[in-house]
């Protein structure tokens, strides 16, 4: 799809669709509504009037224009809801709301007007990525009524003359969204079709087709590395286990940044059944996102080699499935971690967290001076923070503010959990260093204080997506399925680190 910015009057640009923000209360009496409304007369007016449309947000109207107000014959008019409320994820959106939309219309071109206030080029790359991420449609499996409808061009209404950075921002939109829906993509894979071996291939297509080193670790390199957690939870499975490290390199680091290297490592639970300690079947079936945070980090690995940012990123992703078999780890098994700590396992539903020891380990040894971790780790965390926030905990209050922010920006919310030291009294075991689990009480935290025996004194953040990385219901600007979350928060992050450090 093509993305690009106009400047043109709105009434003149050549597009099929247009697409226009409206907020509560707003009487197309000044500027751009105006302007409108008299062209197509007084339409909008009369919409408004007839409380049909409130501009709550997500709220449409929509017009099939067949007179010559405007070269595009059909205007739509997407709720945003209060003006002092419409921030980077309102922005979003609606532009995904818009393309989501016309695109059911059968819409091949359509432009979009951000309205923001403020910085243009960040609002035209949001636009971008909110409508390249409102098209994701997770129906590749479906030979019937698929969605097969495709826009094929995107223009962002802008004023001022010097669009070379504006077009450039909207090209880094493109890069982003489209990472997004590569993360997305991942996450829908039934586990039969995204095997720790099958993901593996697709993160090594990626670095050869954007130029990252990588490298996949085998059972047999894991076994001489001491990675008992991480086979630990392998062995009940015929698929081998894979632990993906992807590298991104920048011709030109900063002087600044040097020795420093910031890890992204990501949950690859292709499928967990729970293991011996099994689920209940209902809804089992969606565990085959437990490998989203995997996805995340290739996903982000994936926009971070073609954005270039000036420091070095590592990604890694530990993969593997979770069955019961006879040669399954049960509970009451100790494992011993590559650290040389030894875990009792006392729910061998809990193997995210074994998974994510090791490769939190290895990143350590490959010389991470930072770790964000990410995960679909905890049910407990859709307890305490359900769909809307992603929790945050860590060691290093300025990582997870860094993190906070970079998701304030884009649109992402995240909401930090404690992680006092007494909450690590919860893991203690009878028999071995740590236990796997905590009991009942604060299940996301003490999911995190079992992860921090591995991060020890390095810099680490760690993000619980479990609540936010599946979206259902569908809403007006996301199909129902994978969310894509925190994808375009950490390239935002990382984006910032190598400027922090180049100023
Ligand atoms: N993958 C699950 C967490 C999960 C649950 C993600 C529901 C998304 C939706 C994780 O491996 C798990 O099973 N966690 C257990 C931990 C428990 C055994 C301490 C959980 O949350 O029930
Ligand atoms: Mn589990
Ligand atoms: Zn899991």
């Amino acid at each position: 799809m093509d993305v690009k910015v106009t400047t043109q009057s709105c009434k003149n640009i050549d597009v099929q669709a247009l697409a226009i923000p409206v907020f509560k209360d707003e009487k197309p009496t000044e500027g751009l509504l105006k302007m409108l409304d008299e062209a197509m007369g007084g339409l909008i007016s009369s919409v408004i009037a007839s409380e049909e449309f409130a501009a709550k947000e997500g709220e449409t109207a929509y017009f099939h224009l067949s007179g010559k107000a405007l070269k595009a014959r059909r205007l739509l008019l997407i709720g945003c809801g209060e003006r002092d409320e419409y921030k980077a994820r309102q922005v979003a959106q609606m532009a995904g709301t818009a393309a989501r939309f016309l695109r059911s219309k059968s819409a091949k071109t359509i432009a979009v007007v951000p309205r923001v206030e403020g910085d243009a080029e960040r609002a035209a790359q949001t636009v971008v990525e909110g409508a390249i991420m409102g098209l994701f449609e997770p129906d590749k499996y479906r030979t019937r009524e698929k969605e097969e409808r495709e826009l094929e061009r995107i223009e962002v209404v802008v004023e001022g003359a010097d669009t070379k950075p504006l077009q450039r921002a909207v090209e880094r939109g493109r890069i982003v969204g489209e990472s997004v829906n590569f993360t997305r993509d991942l996450a829908n894979e039934p586990g039969g079709y995204m095997t720790p071996t099958i993901l593996a291939e697709r993160a090594k297509e990626v670095a050869k087709k954007f130029g990252l080193a990588v490298d996949v670790l085998d059972q047999k390199r894991m076994e001489k590395l001491g990675m008992g957690s991480l086979l630990g939870v392998s062995r009940g499975s015929d698929e081998p286990p894979k632990l993906i490290v992807l590298k991104y390199e920048p011709a030109k680091a900063n002087k600044q940044a040097k020795g420093e290297l910031l890890a992204l490592v990501g949950k690859g639970i292709t499928f967990d059944s729970g293991g011996i300690s099994l689920k209940p079947g209902e809804n089992m079936e969606l565990m085959k996102y437990d490998m989203t945070g995997a996805a995340t980090v290739i996903g982000c690995m994936r926009a971070i080699a073609q954005l270039k940012p000036a420091i070095p990123v590592l990604g890694l992703a530990p993969c593997s499935e979770n069955l019961p078999s006879g040669k399954a780890t049960k509970p009451g098994d100790v494992l011993r971690a590559m650290t040389g700590k030894t875990i009792e396992v006392i729910n061998t539903d809990a193997e995210g967290r074994l998974v994510l020891a090791d490769a939190i380990a290895y990143a350590k040894k490959l010389g991470a001076t930072r770790i964000i971790d990410m995960a679909t780790l905890t049910g407990a965390v859709s307890i305490a923070l359900g769909d809307v926030n992603t929790a945050i905990l860590g060691t290093d209050q300025i990582l997870i503010e860094g993190v906070i922010a970079a998701g304030r920006e884009v649109g992402e919310r995240f909401w930090q959990l404690p992680l006092d030291k007494e909450y690590s009294n919860q893991i203690k075991s009878d028999i071995a260093d740590i236990k796997n689990v905590g009991g009942k009480k604060a299940g996301t935290i003490t999911a995190a204080a079992f992860l921090k025996e591995f991060a020890d004194e390095t810099s680490w953040a760690h993000l619980d997506i479990a609540g936010t990385a599946w979206g259902d219901p569908a809403t007006p600007y996301r199909a129902k399925g994978p969310t894509g979350i925190a994808v375009r928060t950490l390239i935002e992050f990382v984006e910032r680190s190598a400027r922090q450090t180049s100023s």
